[in-house]
Parts: structure tokens; sequence; C-alpha cells
């Protein structure tokens, strides 16, 4: 997958999608990857991201439900398929799952949560 992975792993400017709930979500689960790379046997910080990730699709699918967004269910497909291969985590991750975690959130946001941008 294509863009770069900021290391240290944080949220910048350019993964800004202009609506402050979400970009604040955003910035926490980078916050949540980083402490589960940081911590890979740390049980608690793995399940604190998993809950944060569900929380944050819940909500993003939440305002493009209400703004009637078009390309809703190609996108709550991809937050399943995401959801689908971390639900079973658990300590001690290992490094391919952070890498595979953090690949994954840079590339959903720039490829797929900037479609909404202007549309919700
Ligand atoms: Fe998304
Ligand atoms: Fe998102």
């Amino acid at each position: 997958m294509g863009f770069d992975v900021p290391e240290p792993f944080a949220w910048d400017e350019s993964f800004r999608v202009d609506y402050d709930t979400i970009d604040t979500e955003h910035k926490g689960l980078f916050v949540a990857i980083f402490d589960v790379a940081a911590a890979p046997s740390d049980n608690a910080k793995v399940q604190t991201l998993l809950t944060k990730v569900t929380n944050h699709f819940t909500s993003e699918e939440g305002m493009m439900t209400k703004a009637g967004y078009a390309d809703i269910v190609a996108h709550k497909k991809l937050h399943a398929d995401f959801i689908d291969k971390v639900k079973g985590l658990a300590a001690p991750v290992d490094d391919g799952t952070v890498k595979f975690a953090k690949s994954w959130l840079v590339n959903h946001i720039k490829t797929t949560d900037v479609k909404y941008k202007g549309k919700l």
C-alpha cells in the first residue's frame, strides 16, 4: 500500500479531513497504535486500540449515514474487513500486525476517508 507511514507514528496535518470530531478520533487512533507498538505485550493497550477503532468506525459511519453519503456501503465494507482482521487481537502483538495496522490506518485515511471531505 502506497502512502508513507510516519515515523514516529503520529497524526499530522496531511491526515486532516476537516471534520473536528473525526480528526480528533483519527489522532486518537494514531496514539493507540503508537502505544501498542511501544508495548506490544500490554493487553490493556491492545484492547484500548480495538475499542477506539470500533467507536471511531461507528462515529464515522453515523456521520456518513446522516449526510446520505453515496459511497457508504463500500466504505463500511472496508471498516468491517479491518475489524475482521483485528477483532481477536490480544497481547503479545507481533511486529507484522503492528506494521499492518499502521499502514492500514494511513492508507485508509488518505485513500478512503478523504473522499468524504466536504460531503458530510
Ligand atoms: Fe473510514
Ligand atoms: Fe476514519
